[in-house]
């Protein structure tokens, strides 16, 4: 019998809406919406993002009641080649490895997709993700808006 508290990365659906938007809720508890801008931690967002059907493709890591982290390669829908890169590990489990594993994930799940290289922007002063993207081998740029454009080559399927 398998243990439904394992970890699981999958893809997110609306079964998983209530979790989702808890994890929304710890990020911003936390103040984490000044790191991430690509959509706001809402419980509204939690919702478009479980019922979204398109070529983007959004992750959660999982245990049975509890999200315990998101990702999401988006872009495709927009006709861009290379999509961007997002990440976010609840606060609770950080500095476990999650980030790490997930971006793994989110690297092959990309080039399944036909992707070539992935995309990112990062604050400066956002050092553990900093730390995480230049240890993968993220080249990182100053950008007009102050932050850092993040490039990685993937590995082709
Ligand atoms: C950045 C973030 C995703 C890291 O998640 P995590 O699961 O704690 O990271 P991991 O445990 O996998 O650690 C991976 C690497 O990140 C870096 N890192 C993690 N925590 C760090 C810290 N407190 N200080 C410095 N570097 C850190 C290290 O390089 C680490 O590798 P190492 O353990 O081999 O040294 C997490 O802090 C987070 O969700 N932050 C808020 C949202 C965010 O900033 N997202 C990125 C937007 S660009």
């Amino acid at each position: 019998m398998s243990d439904p508290l394992a970890l699981e990365f999958c893809r997110i659906g609306l079964p998983l809406e209530t979790r989702l938007a808890a994890f929304f809720d710890a990020l911003t508890a936390r103040g984490d919406e000044r790191w991430f801008h690509p959509h706001p931690f809402t419980a509204a967002e939690a919702a478009r993002l479980c019922a979204y059907r398109g070529r983007d493709l959004y992750y959660a890591a999982a245990t049975g009641d509890t999200v315990l982290a998101y990702g999401m390669l988006r872009g495709w829908d927009e006709g861009y080649e290379t999509p961007s890169l997002g990440v976010a590990v609840h606060p609770d489990a950080r500095g476990l490895g999650l980030a790490r594993a997930f971006m793994g994930f989110l690297h092959a799940a990309a080039s399944f997709q036909g992707a070539r290289r992935v995309r990112l922007k990062v604050y400066p002063d956002n050092a553990p993700a900093r730390r995480l993207y230049e240890s993968l081998g993220y080249t990182l740029e100053p950008t007009a808006d102050g932050q850092f454009m993040g490039i990685l080559d993937l590995k082709r399927v």
